[in-house]
């Protein structure tokens, strides 16, 4: 009686070390991956009004902005365009309203992306 007693508590207490005591931590919920920058929608609502929804510019307005008419300007002059705006012309400097990361997309979308 007194073994079966002593080997119930130890079975008992091995069960509890390996159910209770080990549980594992819950995993915490991944944090939420960061917005996908979508250059296509940032171009549709702050660029085409004056570049044209098609990126083939509007006379008198602003210039085309496609892989071909920007095939002579580096990715760092466009970055620059963007960022600071052309002075003196109606292109507006857009590092305070888009982040490096949103500039760093609409770059490669209009160099690469067909309009
Ligand atoms: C209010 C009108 C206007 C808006 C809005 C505008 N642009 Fe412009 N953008 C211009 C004009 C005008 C020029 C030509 C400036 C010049 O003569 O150097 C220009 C020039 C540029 C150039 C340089 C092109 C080249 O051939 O050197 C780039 C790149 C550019 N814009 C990108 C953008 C992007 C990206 C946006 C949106 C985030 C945008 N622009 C929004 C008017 C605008």
């Amino acid at each position: 009686m007194r073994k079966a007693t002593l080997a119930g508590v130890i079975i008992g207490g091995l069960l509890l070390a390996a159910c209770g005591g080990g549980e594992p931590a819950p995993t915490p919920a991944p944090a939420p991956a960061p917005a996908a920058v979508d250059a296509t929608k940032i171009f549709a609502s702050n660029c085409a009004s004056c570049h044209g929804q098609d990126r083939q510019g509007v006379t008198g307005l602003a210039p085309a902005l496609t892989a071909s008419s920007l095939s002579a300007r580096s990715e760092a002059e466009i970055k620059e365009a963007i960022a600071k705006g052309r002075p003196g012309t109606a292109m507006p400097p857009w590092e305070a309203s888009l982040n490096a990361a949103q500039i760093e997309a609409l770059v490669k979308f209009l160099k690469t992306a067909a309009p």
